[in-house]
């Protein structure tokens, strides 16, 4: 039988995202029995007729919706992009209408995260508006709880909502302590949810 996995599933231009998404899988692997599978998604353009090779250069490979269906736990991730997920992502998610019809994601956890340039500039509205989907998708959706001592030390990124990252205005930022450390306490407790949650197929 396949060994259990939890999808972290971004989008990231810049790599800050893609950054945020290796530590939450390192997070998920620390959970004996359960593994972490990173995809992302293509760009989109406003060129119907544009395409890219169905195997990216590099990083990590797209996303099929069989990735999603068969997955045990899932974490999403994408830039702030005016206070709201980026296109990309959202498109992928809107491609994603059989499985709502067949009801592959019910009762299956999940969370979300982020990254901005600003420190004000819209984590906490991009985290919520990326959850809403996956409650429509039956999900059961996890923040990070005030246990997590780096929710309350943290000077940068970092909410109840999902992990976060305050990149600066040209991305110059390294990620913090803080900022790393909740993107592994994240990825540790869907790999723990996803664990106790799990059901076959
Ligand atoms: C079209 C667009 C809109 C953006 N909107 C916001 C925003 O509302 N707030 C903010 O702080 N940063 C905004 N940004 C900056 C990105 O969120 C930020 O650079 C992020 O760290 C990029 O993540 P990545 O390195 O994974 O691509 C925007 C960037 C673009 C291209």
């Amino acid at each position: 039988m396949a060994t259990p996995y939890v999808l972290v599933l971004y989008y990231s231009r810049q790599g800050k995202t893609a950054r945020m998404a290796q530590h939450i899988a390192r997070g998920v692997e620390q959970i004996d029995g359960i593994e972490a599978r990173l995809r992302t998604v293509p760009d989109i353009s406003a060129n119907c007729e544009a395409t890219e090779p169905s195997v990216p250069e590099q990083g990590a490979v797209y996303c099929s919706l069989e990735d999603l269906r068969d997955c045990h736990g899932l974490v999403l991730g994408s830039p702030t992009r005016f206070g709201n997920m980026a296109a990309p992502l959202k498109y992928f998610i809107d491609s994603t209408s059989s499985l709502w019809l067949t009801g592959a994601l019910i009762d299956k956890p999940a969370s979300v995260f982020t990254s901005t340039a600003s420190l004000h500039g819209g984590q906490e509205s991009t985290l919520l508006s990326m959850a809403m989907p996956l409650l429509h998708h039956g999900m059961l959706f996890s923040g990070l709880p005030y246990s997590e001592a780096e929710l309350l030390s943290t000077n940068a990124g970092g909410t109840p909502y999902g992990a976060s990252h305050w990149a600066g205005e040209q991305s110059e930022r390294d990620l913090t302590e803080q900022e790393l450390a909740l993107c592994l306490a994240q990825g540790k407790r869907m790999g723990r949810l996803a664990k106790a949650l799990r059901t076959e197929a």
